[in-house]
């Protein structure tokens, strides 16, 4: 199935928007430290870290291909300070000394392998799905000053996730 279909029904299926991711609630602490005013969520969803992060004074950009999410999300953006944009190269954007902070799937997730391989750690099983390893961030993020990489794990759904966190900074 086309992703883009795919996010679409899944999200116009959702009406009650989640908590705050917990990440996003930690992350939120080493944005105050750099005294950042601006952010960009990528794959933003319902714009649950967006709003908590604009509720929290921040200037946020966020993206999301879903045009069902995007609709719900200006909704309630309005009068907030939201927008969305198109965006592929994150290190260029960034400015000297921005951060960015990810929340991936990890190659030891339960669903790793599951359904229909397309690359190497890319398979479609209900959707696509990229899974990360250490190795793979490390050095997706090489030519960032500083990087911080760590494996975690917890129940998403109903079932046990695994996950690669990074923090890093130009
Ligand atoms: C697992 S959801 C996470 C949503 C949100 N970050 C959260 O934590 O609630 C993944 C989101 O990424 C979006 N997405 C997936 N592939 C994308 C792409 N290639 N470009 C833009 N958005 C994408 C989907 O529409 C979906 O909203």
């Amino acid at each position: 199935m086309d992703q883009k279909i795919y996010w679409n029904n899944k999200h116009s299926a959702i009406s009650k928007t989640q908590k705050p991711n917990p990440f996003a609630k930690r992350m939120l602490i080493s944005i105050g430290a750099n005294n950042f005013k601006k952010i960009l969520d990528l794959g933003c969803g319902d714009g649950r870290d967006a709003i908590f992060f604009a509720k929290n004074g921040l200037r946020v950009v966020a993206v999301d291909f879903s045009n069902t999410v995007i609709k719900k999300l200006e909704k309630r953006a309005a009068g907030k300070n939201i927008k969305n944009m198109v965006f592929n190269q994150i290190y260029r954007i960034l400015r000297k000394g921005g951060m960015l902070f990810m929340k991936v799937k990890s190659t030891e997730d339960a669903l790793y392998g599951k359904g229909k391989a397309i690359e190497k750690d890319m398979f479609i099983y209900e959707h696509l799905r990229h899974f990360f390893s250490k190795n793979y961030t490390e050095n997706k993020l090489k030519r960032f000053e500083t990087v911080k990489i760590r494996k975690t794990s917890g129940t998403y759904h109903t079932y046990k996730s695994s996950f690669i966190e990074a923090i890093a900074c130009k």
